[in-house]
């Protein structure tokens, strides 16, 4: 038995708790239902240990101490008491010097209504304040980017957005200044917070210090309706809340999906609701007529559709579409096409993509495979830009796992400092440079970077233990290039998996369900179809 497999007994106001080797005691705490307050703590933050509401008393060799339960870890025979007198005490006195300087202007706070700050002050706060001396006040709210605002009476100093910025999304755009009392959020002078990834801020910081544009002033928490949804500005599939009031959508909150974006949310895909509801977007169909196009009802298109379909022959269809749909709904384009219309001219990629084939049979790898390999080849686009939040995993996966990446581009990528070997190559000469890589002699004019280490490295590892992530670099040049190299990969370093770097919202259920020429649904090709399939 490895260590990390080992269970833990510890006791919590004396009830037996069972953890891992390596567990924060507020996380075991909060598994067996005790739920230390918290305000710095985050699950997807490394621990700073910072805001100290979390203190409860640890059983130690000079007996019961006070320790901040998000900071230290679980040990075998652990006594922990959160309840007693001691550390209300402690968790009471916390709140009231966080109050100490804290507006309370709730009513006209975004986060009034959601906020742990006003929650855990009624659940173990004081009743009172002796704080009569004057707060400490700011100029607000200061817009620090486009979306978002910030207020720094509210800010309690917590080190979540801090945190977040440098160590998830890697830029530092945000940070605090000065100190002790003076202590405060800020961005650099000139500098907007202009990071892809901002909204996270918003989402994660514990009081309204930080609320964003669109939603500011928007909606009140209890007004809100809210299902669960899947992002679809891009092919990773965030997972997310929608929240709605009076019927239009105010807000996105990611969900914390271990498979896909553990929380977080880019702001493309966070703020892209805005176009929902647009007066700029087409609602109505038109007909192409005499006098060019006329806004029509859905009976009359529909009518018209069927009527030119039915007076056309099936070769001179084609269907197009696909992506950014759920796949039940690709999977009835995808029978209409192919078994009602029966074309097989129908595309999900619309010129973005990749030949099907290389994505349909190729064995694939999930985003948490491609962050557990021991080597990733990145043969694909900037991801920061194209798939935010698969950078955002694979960046952690650099960071903190060791995860070795070989890559191979036209030009520096925002994971170029990520990687353990980077190699660039001329437009048009992917393959040449994969070929290199695999062993051939390749000219030397076509490529830069040290290609003997790229050897070194994909020979020190099990090719079944490596995840190519494919796709194109940019849009101007051919696919034939970069399908070719990667089909190579593939080929070549027998059961290494493949991640698709598509970018449309959902192309991969696309053509898994057949909107590519040659397959129908379950990336069965075409020619070895049933009729039933077919049909
Ligand atoms: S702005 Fe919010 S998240 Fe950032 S330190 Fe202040 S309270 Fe924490
Ligand atoms: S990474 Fe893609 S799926 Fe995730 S939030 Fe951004 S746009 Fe949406
Ligand atoms: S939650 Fe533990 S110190 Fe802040």
């Amino acid at each position: 038995m490895t260590d990390s497999e080992k269970t833990l007994k510890l006791t919590v106001n004396g009830k037996e708790v069972e953890s891992a080797p390596g567990e924060m005691l507020i996380a075991a705490a909060e598994k067996a239902g005790v739920l230390i307050p918290r305000f710095c703590y985050h699950p997807r933050l490394e621990p700073v240990g910072v805001c100290r509401m979390c203190l409860v008393e640890v059983k130690g060799p000079r007996g019961f101490t006070l320790q901040p339960a998000c900071y230290i870890s679980v040990a075998d025979g652990m006594e922990v008491v959160t309840d007693s007198d001691k550390a209300k005490k402690a968790q009471d006195g916390v709140l009231e010097f966080l109050l100490a300087n804290h507006p309370l202007d709730c009513p006209v706070c975004d986060k009034g209504g959601e906020c742990p700050l006003q929650d855990q002050t009624l659940t173990f706060g004081p009743g009172e304040s002796r704080f009569v001396e004057e707060k400490r006040h700011f100029e607000k709210p200061i817009a620090i980017s486009k979306l978002v605002y910030l207020d720094r009476e509210r800010c309690i100093q917590c080190d979540r957005c801090t945190r977040f910025a440098a160590d998830i999304a890697g830029e530092a755009l945000i940070d605090f200044e000065g100190r002790g009392g003076s202590l405060h959020i800020t961005t650099f002078p000139d500098k907007p917070f202009a990071s892809y990834f901002s909204g996270n801020t918003a989402q994660i910081c514990p009081v309204g210090a930080l609320t964003t544009t669109p939603y500011r002033f928007k909606a009140r928490p209890w007004d809100l309706e809210q299902v669960e949804s899947t992002c679809v500005s891009c092919a990773v599939g965030c997972q997310m809340v929608v929240q709605s009031s009076e019927n239009e959508i105010v807000r996105y909150l990611g969900i914390d999906s271990e498979a896909v974006n553990q929380s977080w949310l880019c702001d493309k895909g966070r703020f892209g609701f805005e176009s929902v509801s647009s007066a700029e977007r087409i609602a109505s169909p038109y007909l192409n007529g005499a006098s060019g196009m006329v806004e029509t009802g859905w009976s009359q298109a529909l009518d018209a559709i069927a009527k030119t379909l039915k007076s056309a022959e099936a070769d001179s269809v084609a269907v197009i579409g696909g992506s950014h749909m759920a796949n039940e709904d690709v999977y009835t384009w995808v029978k209409f096409a192919k078994g009602i219309i029966g074309t097989d001219s129908v595309d999900a990629q619309l010129d973005d993509g990749l030949d099907p084939k290389v994505v349909a049979l190729s064995d694939r790898a999930t985003i948490q495979e491609a962050t557990q390999a021991k080597l990733l080849i990145l043969l694909t686009g900037d991801l920061r830009e194209e798939l935010p939040i698969l950078f955002l995993r694979i960046r952690s996966a650099a960071k903190k796992m060791g995860l070795k990446i070989l890559e191979i581009s036209q030009s520096e990528s925002s994971l170029t400092g990520d990687a353990a070997v980077s190699l660039r190559y001329f437009p048009g000469h992917a393959e040449d440079l994969v070929d290199g890589v695999l062993g051939a002699e390749i000219d030397p004019g076509l490529y830069s970077g040290d290609l003997q280490a790229a050897r070194a490295l994909v020979s020190s590892v099990d090719p079944g233990s490596v995840v190519v992530v494919g796709g194109r670099e940019n849009l101007a040049g051919s696919s034939l290039d970069p399908e070719r190299a990667i089909a190579k990969l593939l080929d070549t370093l027998a059961g290494a998996k493949f991640l698709s770097g598509l970018r449309r919202g959902n192309v991969n259920g696309a053509i898994d369900l057949g909107m590519v020429p040659g397959f129908v649904p379950g990336r069965v090709r075409l020619e070895s179809a049933s009729d039933s399939l077919k049909a």
